[in-house]
C-alpha cells in the first residue's frame, strides 16, 4: 500500500481541523524573544510568549551562555548518570534549592520531562492519582505513564476532591496533583485547601508551578512561597522555559524525593542532560531573581493595567488572577479571525481552541510580561478595542 493511502485518514483529519477553525498555523519569529518581535516579516507587539520577566534576551543570560560555551563547549555529551553531569548542573541544582527554600532540587531537560519523570517514579500500578480536571497535558501524560488509576476531580475544587477520595478504593499509595497556575485561564490552585486534604489522608501532594515560577511568591519563588507552604507540599515541579527565559525543568522539595528521582526518573536516566548554554543561562536567571524583585513587580503592574483596561473595554477575561489574560470568545472560528485581525493591526496574540481548551471555550490568550513598555500595552489595547468592535465582541 502506498504511503498516501495509508495516511488518507490524516488528510481527512487535517481538513476537518481546518473546517472547524482548529488547525494551528505556526508563525515564524525572525528576531530575539522580546516585547516586540519580527514575525513572518512583520514587526508586532508580542502577547504570546511565556517570557514573563523578559529574560529570554537579557544581556546577562546571553553573556553567561557565551562564557559557558567557551569553557565547557555546547553539548552535555551524555545522560546525567553516565557522563552528562557537569559542575554547571550541580551548581544550578544547588542554587535552585536555595532560591526555592527547599532541601534539594533536580533538573530535567524541560518541565514536560520533569512531570514524565516524577509521577511514574512516585506511583504505579495499584496506586491512585487524584488529578485536577484541567491539569496540563504533561501531568496527564505522566499520570498515564505511571499506570496508576487516575481519578479526576473538579477544577480547583477541594470539596470535590474529598468527595472522589471517599468514593475510591485505595489499596496502595495516593498522590494529589495540580497545576499551580492554570495556563489557559490564569487562575491559581487553592493549594492551602489541597494541602489540608493531602495531610488529612497522608497522601503525597505535587504542584506543577510552571507558570508560577518567577511570577508568584517573594521575588518569583513560586506558588509554595506565595502561600507560605514551605515543607508542606511534597513535590514542586517547575520550568525554566518560561519566566526564567531559557529551557529546562526542575523538581524542588525534600532530599529523599530528589534522591529517588536521580535513581528512577526515566527522562533523567535515559535522555541527555540540559545543554551547557541553557544551564549557564538559567544560573544567570537565578542571580537576577535573587538580586532584585524589580522585574517581578513590573510584570504584575503591567498585567494589572492591561487586565483592568480590557475589562473596562468590555472584554470577558475569565477568572484570571495572574499575568495570563484569557480573552474569552467562545467560537473557535471567531477566535482565529480575531487573532488574524490583531496580527494585521500589529499585535501577535494567538487563538487557542480545542483540545487545548474545552470545546466552545476558544479564546485569545494574552501573556503580559515585564518586557512590555507602557506604549506596547497602550498600542495593544487600542488594537484589541478596534478588532473587538469590528467583530462585534464589545
Ligand atoms: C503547567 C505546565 N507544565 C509543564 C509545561 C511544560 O514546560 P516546558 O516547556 O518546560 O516543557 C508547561 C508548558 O506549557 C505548563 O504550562
Amino acid at each position: 500500500m502506498a504511503t498516501a493511502e495509508k495516511t488518507a485518514w490524516i488528510e481527512q483529519e487535517l481538513a476537518s481541523l481546518k473546517e472547524q477553525g482548529l488547525y494551528t498555523n505556526i508563525r515564524t519569529i525572525e528576531s530575539p524573544m522580546d516585547g516586540r518581535l519580527v514575525v513572518d516579516g512583520k514587526k508586532v507587539i508580542n502577547f504570546c510568549a511565556n517570557n514573563y520577566l523578559g529574560l529570554a534576551n537579557h544581556p546577562r543570560l546571553r553573556e553567561a551562555a557565551k562564557q559557558a560555551i567557551d569553557h565547557y563547549g555546547v553539548g552535555p555529551g551524555a545522560v546525567r548518570t553516565i557522563a552528562g553531569t557537569m559542575s554547571l548542573h550541580v551548581d544550578l541544582e544547588q542554587r535552585l534549592a536555595k532560591f526555592k527554600r527547599v532541601e534539594a532540587a533536580i533538573t530535567f531537560q524541560s518541565g514536560f520531562n520533569a512531570n514524565l519523570a516524577t509521577i511514574p517514579a512516585l506511583v504505579g500500578r495499584g496506586d491512585v492519582i487524584f488529578s485536577d480536571r484541567l491539569n496540563h497535558a504533561s501531568i496527564i501524560d505522566g499520570c498515564r505513564l505511571s499506570r496508576a488509576e487516575i481519578v479526576a476531580y473538579e477544577h480547583n475544587n477541594p470539596k470535590d476532591l474529598e468527595k472522589v477520595i471517599g468514593e475510591t478504593d485505595i489499596a496502595g499509595r495516593a498522590l494529589i496533583v495540580t497545576d499551580g497556575v492554570f495556563s489557559m485561564d490564569g487562575d491559581i490552585a487553592p493549594l492551602p485547601a489541597l494541602y489540608e486534604v493531602a495531610a488529612k489522608h497522608s497522601f503525597l501532594l505535587m504542584v506543577d508551578d510552571a507558570h508560577g515560577e518567577g511570577v508568584l511568591g517573594e521575588g518569583g519563588r513560586g506558588i509554595v512561597d506565595h502561600f507560605g507552604l514551605h515543607g508542606k507540599v511534597d513535590i514542586e515541579v517547575g520550568t525554566m522555559s518560561k519566566a526564567f527565559g531559557v529551557m529546562g525543568g526542575v523538581v524542588a522539595g525534600k532530599q529523599i524525593i530528589v534522591d529517588w528521582l536521580r535513581q528512577r526518573g526515566r527522562p533523567f536516566l535515559f535522555s541527555s542532560a540540559m545543554t551547557v548554554p541553557d544551564t549557564a543561562a538559567c544560573l544567570a536567571s537565578v542571580d537576577l531573581l535573587e538580586e532584585s524583585t524589580e522585574l517581578v513587580e513590573r510584570l504584575w503592574s503591567n498585567a494589572e493595567f492591561f487586565k483592568n483596561e480590557m475589562n473596562a473595554l468590555g472584554f470577558d477575561t475569565g477568572h484570571s488572577e495572574t499575568p495570563i489574560v484569557p480573552v474569552m470568545l467562545g467560537d473557535a472560528n471567531l477566535a482565529q479571525q480575531f487573532s488574524k485581525r490583531l496580527f494585521e493591526a500589529g499585535v501577535f496574540a494567538m487563538a487557542i481552541g480545542y483540545p487545548t481548551v474545552p470545546q466552545g471555550k476558544a479564546r485569545i490568550r494574552v501573556m503580559n510580561t515585564a518586557a512590555h513598555s507602557q506604549q506596547d500595552l497602550e498600542e495593544g489595547l487600542a488594537a484589541f478595542e478596534a478588532v473587538g468592535k469590528e467583530l462585534g465582541v464589545i
